[in-house]
């Protein structure tokens, strides 16, 4: 246990290790539990390409997070991935500003290790919701030129929302945002990216079923450049995708 409800598992996986980009996910089959069919989405937060291990944190919040934080070292567990389309890192960028909230932290870590080792100068703006919630903070310091961090109770760094002090560092003009967290903070960052015209990315969190594009159940929808719109999986063409594209707004994101 990492903090209250939150959970760090590592597990050895070679091929994921070498192959994961930052803002992609695994597929977790819940062991020992037959009525839970469906995999369970959780982002990748770290990987070891020389050990082969493979870095995730979760938060309890239901029956298979739960089975998961009660496996033992040595168990065998059954992951599909690395899935989905992560963020998109190109040479261009040379500042960047990572924006997460809650449980939306767990990806950013492997994002800012591959910023970082790219040369990117890198700000990062961190909501959890109160000082006892807060983890890895000396892992994400070792990764960034700086963070702040928000607490909702004002118990570490400023108080309030990661969203309410956002401004504030846009003004500085990153050449690119990155956004992970919950969808209202998610839509508060879209609208000032626009405001700002700052290009952002931001990794959605939707319901999944199969996680390899085949269901349909976590559609979203994305706008199109003739102004209409058209449904996108999360699974398999996101779940990064523009925050000029994604439409928060819409009622077909809300959870
Ligand atoms: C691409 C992706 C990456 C994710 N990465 C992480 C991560 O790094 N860390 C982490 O803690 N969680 C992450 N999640 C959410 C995680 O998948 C769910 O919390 C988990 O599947 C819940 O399983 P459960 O059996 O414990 O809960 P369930 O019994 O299935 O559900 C319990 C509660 O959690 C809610 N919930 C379940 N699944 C989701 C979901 N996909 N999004 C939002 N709410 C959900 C349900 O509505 C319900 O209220 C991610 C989800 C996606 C789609
Ligand atoms: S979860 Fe099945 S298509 Fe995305």
């Amino acid at each position: 246990m990492i903090a209250p409800h939150m959970y760090k598992m590592a597990f050895l996986s070679k091929g994921i290790a070498l192959n994961a980009n930052p803002g992609q996910f695994v597929h977790i089959k819940v062991p020992g539990d037959n009525s839970l069919l469906l995999r369970r989405p959780i982002s990748i937060h770290d990987v070891h390409p020389q050990t082969g291990m493979v870095e995730i944190v979760y938060q309890v919040v239901g029956k298979g997070t739960r089975i998961l934080s009660g496996m033992n070292a040595g168990q065998f567990i059954d992951v599909l991935g690395p899935l989905g389309n992560g963020f998109t890192i190109s040479r261009e960028i040379k500042s960047a500003l990572v924006v997460g909230g809650g449980c939306g932290i767990a990806p950013l870590k492997l994002l800012m290790r591959r910023l970082k080792d790219m040369g990117v100068v890198v700000k990062a703006l961190l909501g959890f919701r109160s000082r006892e919630a807060v983890y890895g903070l000396e892992e994400f310091e070792m990764l960034s030129d700086r963070v702040l961090v928000t607490t909702d109770d004002g118990s570490l760094g400023r108080r309030g929302l990661v969203t309410q002090v956002l401004g504030e560092e846009l003004q500085q003009l990153p050449d690119m945002m990155f956004a992970c967290g919950p969808t209202p903070m998610l839509r508060i960052v879209q609208q000032l990216a626009r405001e700002y015209s700052v290009p952002c990315q931001m990794s959605l969190e939707e319901r999944m079923g199969c996680g390899i594009g085949g269901c349909l159940v976590c559609s979203c929808a994305v706008r199109t450049p003739d102004g209409g719109f058209e449904y996108k999986r999360v699974c398999k063409d996101g779940p990064v995708f523009w925050s000029q594209e994604v439409m928060l707004d819409e009622a077909p994101n809300e959870r």
